[in-house]
């Protein structure tokens, strides 16, 4: 049978350059890519869409036997929700919207949830036929992947993290994103800690490195295990 995928683990905040650097370094590795805030997000949204109480575990874990799934690993990423009765819809530029953003720590605080998220992930990559997988999110080297022969933990400081999001949200002045993304971290980080890395696991800190060579240091680190493999 195939191989199973090498596991690139990677965790960090937002605004850190996590997604689009993991896209970027899966991309020329020849690897899928899984996003899995995209999945907390799309349950928020399946959640907020059936009128589910997000707070309520039982209720939520109720509608993850009711969902569909699914995640493309590879180009243009769509994310699609099925929901019993109902054909497939392309949720990809919904959950990015502030309604949903704002409502994703209801559900992923569930430690049920998560386990049954984590256990999706899972599937998900060992069913993927890939050579390699890279998994982003904010407990993968920990919780999800805490074996994966790379695990990453991308940093930046709040301020840097501020001032690369700001450009993609107009309108709002520097201090308003840097208290924003203050309280989100905060309100992330009670449920799991993603701004320490645990024993192991590999600071990349982007605050002085651009765009390009924020990919080059994860690619860097995924060659050089792959070399000692
Ligand atoms: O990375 P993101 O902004 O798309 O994440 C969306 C939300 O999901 C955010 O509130 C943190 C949460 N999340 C999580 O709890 N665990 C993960 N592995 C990924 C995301």
């Amino acid at each position: 049978g195939a191989q199973a995928p090498l596991l690139v683990a990677i965790d960090g905040p937002a605004g850190s350059g996590k997604s689009s650097v993991s896209r970027a370094a899966a991309e020329r590795l020849g690897f899928g890519i899984l996003d899995t805030g995209a999945a907390y997000r799309a349950l928020a949204w399946a959640a907020l869409e059936t009128g589910t109480d997000l707070d309520d575990p039982a209720a939520v874990e109720g509608l993850m036997n009711l969902w569909a799934y699914d995640i493309t690993l590879q180009g243009e990423q769509r994310v699609t929700v099925g929901l019993v009765g109902a054909s497939p819809i392309d949720v990809t530029p919904a959950i990015r919207e502030h309604s949903v953003s704002g409502q994703v720590s209801r559900v992923s605080k569930h430690p049920a949830v998560r386990e049954r998220l984590n256990a999706m992930f899972l599937d998900i990559v060992a069913g993927s036929g890939l050579p390699g997988v890279v998994i982003e999110g904010r407990d993968i080297t920990t919780v999800v992947a805490p074996d994966a022969p790379v695990r990453i933990l991308m940093t930046a400081s709040p301020e840097i993290r501020a001032t690369r999001r700001a450009g993609e949200l107009p309108g709002m002045t520097h201090a308003q994103v840097l208290a924003d993304i203050e309280a989100r971290d905060a309100k992330d980080a009670l449920v799991v800690d993603f701004l320490n890395p645990a024993p192991g696991v590999t600071l990349v800190d982007t605050s002085d490195l651009d765009f390009e060579q924020s990919v080059q240091a994860v690619i860097d680190i995924v060659r050089a295990v792959q070399g000692a493999a």
